[in-house]
């Protein structure tokens, strides 16, 4: 037992010495004291951090080793740690300041009221010195701070400039919207200005037809008015010859006769008489003078004709719509273009082929008509100039139905609604690129002075507008030209 006892105190005298070492080894400051709050055993990082030897530290009072600064005050002695754990008798941690020498530590302080069997209640007390750690956070929650500064420094800066580019791009998109709103007011205005350009152009245009149409219709209407004049001027002396021939005839046959009876009564007539007879080689008078009277007679009803004609031509009194017999018209205009027809110097004659159809008579403005015919003939004459043999214009003319008969051309007597004429010349024809001009004012392509380009514009409108027909051209280089005169028979739109 004994030895046993031996042992035993050996041993703990040997743990308390590993114990003693491993606590004075450990960097926390540790302490102990009685209950009186003196101090019993402290480790060698205790006695560092007072700064003292442990004599001096040993038997002194804890709360005069420790003194504690918290918040910048000095902890008092009833809130000092120590005597809080004692008060409490149970574990407390806290931070606080303490001063060694001239430097402030910053210590987190745990004490523990310990109550041991056998003895006095004690404190101990376990110090950790965290100044480094508490400047390291410190230092880190300044630089946290210092970037949260920066970070804030630079939001603001990028939220600065951020707001600069929303207000550059709002302007940019303002300045956009306003150009693109002036480019539209721009595009407005600049189509509006060729609108009223070309309405202006148009107008121009529509003036300059109006102004050659009322020269035209007055050239016509003078035209019109010298031709009736000169028709009613040669009408009644031509018609006195005329009248007269017939007694003239009579009269010569008669004197004739009676020649012949003196011939056969008196066969040997004087020398007076043989001499006279010979000197007017009466033979001859007496054979031609019936051919004389006859082609007097001839030329004296040519002359009606041509009268006739010119008044079918002015049909002055004829402002108004009629019903006309259409190839009255086209004769007459032929005959004045007659002269053009006949052959000139080395130009062979022009050969009119005349192919009418059964036509009945036709509602419209007749000198208007004739108009027509004269541009359209004018034309294939001027086309057929310098042409070789045959020269030939053709003109056919039929009557048809626009819901009747599949074969328009068949002549369709009552049933007709309508009248086509065509004239066709076999000139050169016209290309294509001519072909599209051909109804527009003023498009010619002869000399100056030969041709306003008027002629088939005005033909159109006559056709076109006051007839409400149709007016075309075929045409093809080397196969001669065909103008298509259509015209209802009636005023289609009158009858509307
Ligand atoms: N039968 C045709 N053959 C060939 N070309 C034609 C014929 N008819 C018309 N043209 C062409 O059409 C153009 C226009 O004809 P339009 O009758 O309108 O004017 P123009 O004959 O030139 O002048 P204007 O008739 O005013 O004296 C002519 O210049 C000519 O080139
Ligand atoms: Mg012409």
């Amino acid at each position: 037992m004994v030895a046993n006892s031996t042992d035993l105190v050996s041993k703990l005298r040997t743990t308390l010495g590993k114990m003693e070492v491993a606590l004075g080894a450990i960097t926390e400051a540790i302490a102990w004291t009685d209950e009186l709050g003196r101090v019993q055993w402290s480790n060698t990082a205790f006695d560092h951090l007072i700064a003292k030897n442990r004599f001096d530290i040993l038997g002194t009072k804890l709360i005069n080793l420790l003194p504690l600064i918290q918040n910048g005050e000095p902890v008092s002695v009833a809130t000092h740690p120590v005597t809080m754990a004692f008060k409490r008798q149970r574990d407390s941690t806290a931070c606080y300041e303490f001063r060694q020498d001239n430097t402030t530590l910053v210590i987190e302080i745990s004490c523990t009221c310990i109550h041991l069997k056998d003895a006095d209640n004690g404190v101990v007390v376990a110090i950790r010195n965290i100044t480094q750690r508490q400047q390291a956070e410190a230092l880190s929650k300044r630089h946290q701070e210092q970037l949260q500064d920066l970070v804030e420094e630079r939001t603001a800066t990028l939220s600065f400039i951020n707001n600069q580019l929303q207000q550059e791009v709002c302007d940019r998109q303002y300045t956009e919207a306003v150009l693109r709103e002036s480019e539209a007011k721009n595009r407005a205005l600049a189509e509006a200005a060729t609108l009223q350009a070309q309405q202006l152009s148009q107008t121009l245009l529509e003036l300059k037809q109006t102004q050659t149409q009322l020269v035209q219709s007055a050239k016509m209407s003078s035209l019109g008015q010298m031709v009736a004049g000169i028709a009613h001027e040669i009408n009644n002396p031509v018609n006195f010859i005329y009248g007269n021939l017939t007694y003239t005839d009579q009269y010569t046959q008669n004197l004739l006769a009676l020649l012949q009876l003196y011939q056969q009564a008196y066969p040997q007539p004087n020398s007076k008489i043989t001499e006279f007879s010979e000197a007017i080689e009466l033979d001859f008078l007496i054979n031609d003078l019936p051919r004389i009277l006859a082609s007097m007679q001839i030329g004296a009803e040519r002359i009606r004709e041509i009268v006739l004609s010119l008044r079918t031509f002015a049909r002055l009194d004829e402002a108004e719509r009629k019903a006309v017999d259409i190839h009255a018209g086209i004769d007459s205009t032929l005959l004045i273009l007659e002269n053009r027809l006949k052959s000139k110097g080395r130009d062979p004659e022009i050969t009119v082929v005349k192919k009418y159809g059964e036509l009945p008579e036709v509602e419209c403005y007749a000198s208007q008509l004739n108009q027509v015919f004269m541009n359209v003939l004018s034309n294939a004459i001027d086309a057929l100039e310098e042409q070789p043999e045959p020269r030939v214009i053709t003109i056919k003319t039929s009557a048809v139905s626009s819901t009747a008969a599949p074969d328009k051309t068949q002549p369709l007597g009552d049933q007709s609604d309508r009248v086509i004429i065509q004239i066709h010349d076999n000139g050169p024809g016209i290309p294509e690129a001519v072909q599209a001009k051909l109804f527009e004012p003023f498009f010619t392509t002869k000399p100056t002075q030969q041709g306003t380009g008027l002629g088939l514009a005005i033909s159109y409108q006559i056709i076109v507008d006051k007839h409400k027909g149709t007016l075309r051209c075929t045409s093809a280089p080397e196969q001669g030209t065909e103008f298509w005169i259509e015209i209802p028979l009636q005023d289609v739109a009158a009858d509307a």
